[in-house]
């Protein structure tokens, strides 16, 4: 990973030294210069003491955003567009075709891997949750990391708000839309950690 390396380059060198009246302990956060990708944290600790400022860089695991909260207000019309990035391989249509992939018709809240006709790796075949937001919001960021040994190959939408306006839109290619998730499992995501 030669960016974290970077960054942690970077934040080294932007790690000034704060003027106070001596004898004041300083505290200092500086968040890196350059670009801040949304889903790897870092921040630089700068604590001025007796003289001698000591530093320690902290590494946060990159997780995956959560997607919940953002649904009911994400731009459906851009999620169609965002499709185009699976359309290759998936139709979204009643009664559509399986390509590469299965077609993605009801695929919200349906059981994985059920799709008639399709021939799936064990991966997915094995994972017992069904396709609710969450699961499709981690396996569309990160197919590889949810379902290792997937055949679907394809490398991840990493930018948050554009999985939000996917999905939303992914909700409409149903007979009957998913219900949007209540507040209550919106605030359960939430206090989840970074999940
Ligand atoms: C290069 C082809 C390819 C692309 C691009 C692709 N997929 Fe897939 N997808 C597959 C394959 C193949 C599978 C079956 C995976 C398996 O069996 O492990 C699959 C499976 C899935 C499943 C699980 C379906 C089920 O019935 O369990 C979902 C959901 C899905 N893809 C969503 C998407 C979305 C959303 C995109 C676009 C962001 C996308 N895929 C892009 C090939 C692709």
């Amino acid at each position: 990973m030669s960016l974290m390396v970077n960054k942690i380059a970077a934040a080294g060198l932007a790690a000034g030294v704060i003027a106070m009246t001596a004898g004041l302990i300083g505290n200092l956060i500086i968040n890196p210069p350059g670009y801040h990708h949304s889903e790897d944290e870092q921040f630089a600790y700068v604590v001025e003491g007796d003289g001698s400022a000591t530093e320690a860089v902290v590494e946060e695991e990159p997780g995956i955003e959560p997607i919940l909260a953002m649904l009911a207000d994400a731009d459906v019309a851009s999620g169609e567009r965002r499709a185009r990035a699976c359309t290759a391989c998936h139709a979204f249509e009643s009664g559509g075709a399986n390509k590469v992939g299965p077609n993605l018709w009801n695929i919200v809240n349906a059981p994985k891997a059920q799709v008639p006709g399709f021939s799936y790796s064990d991966a997915l075949a094995g994972i017992a949750e069904p396709w609710g937001y969450h699961e499709l919001n981690l396996f569309i960021a990160n197919p590889k990391e949810y379902a290792p040994g997937t055949k679907m190959s394809y490398g991840g939408m990493k930018n948050v708000n554009h999985r939000a306006e996917l999905i939303a839109w992914m909700r409409t290619r149903a007979d009957t839309p998913a219900p949007l998730p209540t507040e209550e499992e919106i605030n359960a995501a939430a206090g989840g950690a970074s999940e």
